[in-house]
């Protein structure tokens, strides 16, 4: 059984649907939940699934405490679901291709420091965009630049708000960040 441990800051949407969909088979399992906020809706939605999560502050994360912790758990992959912080170079060095990220956007458009979440939609908005969709990468210690493992699209028209553009978007991560893992687990992504 494949190990894996999610990284997120907030809601939790991703991090529940990657927990439901590798619960449903033998290939792997969310054995840890990692969040940065105290008061994040993940550590709920873990609570009610059944999976360790814990709150870790920033010198844990700045100072190698949460490091020690993902080298003594040795998960397979490393999935950053709605993380927000930038990962420090020593985990990438800890950890080469092994920690995935998604974002809401076809990078290289929409990336980089303070793109997140509805951030990124309103951008996308703002530029009258036709299409966006989700970009699945490694990990690098630039923000949302290490190598693209997979991009999806959706088009978008003149009647799309915020809150349309995000739920289409979120329909695409739903769907593809846990094949996208699976198909990195069993070595042929
Ligand atoms: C997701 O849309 C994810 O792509 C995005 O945050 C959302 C988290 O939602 N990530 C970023 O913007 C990273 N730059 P969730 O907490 O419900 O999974």
């Amino acid at each position: 059984m494949k190990k894996l441990i999610i990284l997120a800051s907030g809601s939790g949407s991703n991090a529940e649907n990657i927990i439901t969909y590798f619960n449903s088979g033998n290939l792997a399992k969310v054995s840890l939940v990692l969040t940065n906020k105290s008061d994040a809706k993940v550590l709920q939605r873990c609570e009610r699934l059944n999976i360790p999560a814990f709150y870790f502050n920033k010198a844990a994360f700045q100072y190698g405490t949460l490091l020690s912790l993902l080298r003594h758990e040795n998960p397979d992959l490393i999935l950053l679901a709605g993380f927000l912080w930038k990962i420090p170079s020593s985990f990438v060095e800890a950890f080469p291709n092994k920690i995935i990220n998604i974002h809401p956007a076809l990078l290289p458009k929409y990336g980089g420091k303070g793109m997140y979440g509805n951030r990124v939609h309103e951008a996308v908005r703002a530029n009258s965009e036709k299409e966006t969709g989700i970009t699945i990468h490694y990990v690098n210690e630039h923000y949302d630049e290490g190598a693209i493992i997979h991009q999806e699209k959706v088009a978008l028209n003149s009647e799309d708000s915020i809150e349309s553009i995000a739920k289409k978007v979120h329909e695409l991560e739903y769907e593809h960040y846990p094949k996208v893992i699976e198909k990195l687990l069993l070595g042929d992504g």
